[in-house]
């Protein structure tokens, strides 16, 4: 099995593309707003993203978000969105790192390789922990998220919150 971690290009096509029709738009807060859009638009979503991990016209209350997408033996799985900091609205909800597995490719295994990817390109981008936040029913996420070395810090009103440290 070939594993491969790739940042968003403005090159992507149609397999990723495809991906991202397969993922529901909204799920347990994880948000994929190319869901439905027209192919003739995936350029200018891919450009979007491109600056938003850039710095560049980034809305109100938006930090820097870089997104990979998990390559398995050369198909997209899944993929993942790196914030570069958090503000107060992602230490309340969101934290540093969101994932999501295409739902035909599920309960193999993926999600604890996308999180162990995302954690090492969080470490290459010089971050020394990374907040993650999830719902108290999510299961398999809080199972990736505590494979991966998450330490729960605190569990209020239905959200956790875990610390992974990175050095
Ligand atoms: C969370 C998610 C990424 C997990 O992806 P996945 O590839 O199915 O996960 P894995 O196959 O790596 O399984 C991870 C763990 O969850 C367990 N698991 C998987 N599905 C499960 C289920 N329905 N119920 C209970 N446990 C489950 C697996 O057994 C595994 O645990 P183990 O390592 O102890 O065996 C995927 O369910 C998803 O995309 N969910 C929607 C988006 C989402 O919730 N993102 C997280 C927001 S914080």
């Amino acid at each position: 099995m070939e594993i491969a971690l790739r940042e968003l290009d403005l090159g992507d096509g149609r397999d990723v593309f495809e991906m991202l029709q397969e993922i529901p738009p909204e799920e347990n807060g994880f948000m994929n707003s190319a869901n439905a859009l027209p192919f003739e638009q995936f350029p200018g979503y891919l450009r979007k993203q491109r600056e938003s991990s850039e710095g560049i016209h980034l809305a109100e209350n938006r930090v820097p978000q870089t997104i990979y997408w998990l390559m398995v033996d050369g198909k997209p799985v899944g993929f993942g969105k790196l914030r570069h900091c958090l503000n107060d609205s992602l230490r309340r909800s969101g934290g540093n790192i969101g994932y999501v597995i295409r739902p035909s490719e599920r309960g193999k295994g993926y999600g604890n390789i996308l999180l162990k990817e995302l954690l090492k390109a969080a470490k290459d981008r010089g971050m020394s922990e990374v907040l993650l936040t999830v719902d108290e029913h999510n299961t398999p996420s809080r199972k990736v998220i505590e494979a991966n070395g998450g330490v729960l810090a605190s569990l209020s009103d239905g959200a956790c919150s875990y610390w992974v440290r990175l050095l």
